[in-house]
């Protein structure tokens, strides 16, 4: 009786542990799979987003450094050296002002006028239009950021941009260039930039 007890015992110790082992076994298995890779995913996302951020904050500061210090190089080597070799000026100091003088006094038949008809040349009184005494240093003044001889050229091509104070637009003639061409009118301008009162 003793081996048969002992036997069932037994048996039933190996069916508890069999239907213990097959019960808890896939309890385990199957939330450990999806724990794990959910896990994964969350390992993965969080190793790539730091990753990538810390990038353009150190790209983006290199980029902005550059110009900055490119800048203040440039700007004050190309200021003075624009200014002195302007090419009007240049061209101008090279024209021929005794021609310029003998262009002013001549009368154009085709306008009626010559330049002396409106302007006086060695007194600083006003005729019908401003006298050219000491023209250069009035016409640096006239337009701001205009040098002297820019301003005679386009008082000479188009005098109405610029009405002089107390004078009346529409006064002296607009169609200048019907009868001079411009090397014509760097003449007259050379000749007034030479009408300074003698100290
Ligand atoms: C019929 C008269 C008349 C004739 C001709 C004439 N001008 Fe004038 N000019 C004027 C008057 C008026 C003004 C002032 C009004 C203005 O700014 O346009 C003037 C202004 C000027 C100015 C600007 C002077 C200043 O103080 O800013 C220049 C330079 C000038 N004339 C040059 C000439 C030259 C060069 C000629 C010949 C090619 C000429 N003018 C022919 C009447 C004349």
């Amino acid at each position: 009786m003793k081996h048969i007890l002992r036997a069932v015992f037994l048996l039933v110790v190996a069916l508890v542990v069999v239907a213990c082992g097959t019960a808890v076994t896939p309890v385990f298995e199957e939330p450990d799979e999806e724990a794990v890779v959910e896990a994964e995913s969350q390992v993965l996302e969080v190793a790539v987003q730091p990753t990538e951020t810390p990038i353009p904050p150190t790209s983006t500061p290199e980029p902005t450094a550059i110009p900055a210090t490119e800048v203040p190089t440039e700007a004050p080597t190309e200021e003075p050296t624009v200014a002195p070799s302007d090419p009007l000026v240049r061209l101008i100091a090279s024209r021929d002002a005794a021609n310029g003088e003998a262009l002013f006094n001549q009368m154009y038949s085709e306008l009626g006028f010559a330049c002396a008809t409106c302007h006086h040349v060695a007194v600083p009184e006003n005729l019908i239009g401003p006298t050219m005494l000491n023209i250069r240093e009035i016409a640096a003044t006239r337009v701001e950021g205009e040098i002297a001889e820019r301003y005679l050229y386009n008082s000479i091509v188009n005098p109405n941009d610029y009405i002089v104070e107390g004078f009346v637009e529409g006064v002296m003639p607009a169609n200048w260039t019907d009868v001079l061409t411009d090397p014509e009118i760097y003449d007259i301008i050379a000749y007034l930039l030479t009408l300074e009162e003698d100290a």
